[in-house]
């Protein structure tokens, strides 16, 4: 689904960009551009990087011994 039309920017690319890192509505429209021209879809992308910010809260740590010997 494209999220900004002004800037073709789709909810896969801002889910990418969260996996990437990206943790902030600022730092969505930095690295993407999405909501810097008319700003209709900032509400949009605002939603989704919180649920995807959610969906990384929700996902199980695992132990991983290798890391913690080092
Ligand atoms: Fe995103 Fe216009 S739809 S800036």
């Amino acid at each position: 689904m494209i999220v900004c039309i002004c800037n073709n920017v789709s909810d896969k690319a801002i889910r990418k960009a969260v996996d990437n890192g990206v943790s902030t509505l600022s730092a969505l429209r930095e690295k993407l551009e999405v909501g810097t021209c008319c700003g209709k879809c900032n509400s949009c992308a605002k939603t989704i990087l919180r649920e995807c910010l959610e969906d990384q809260a929700s996902q199980p740590v695992f132990f991983q011994p290798a890391l913690a010997a080092a």
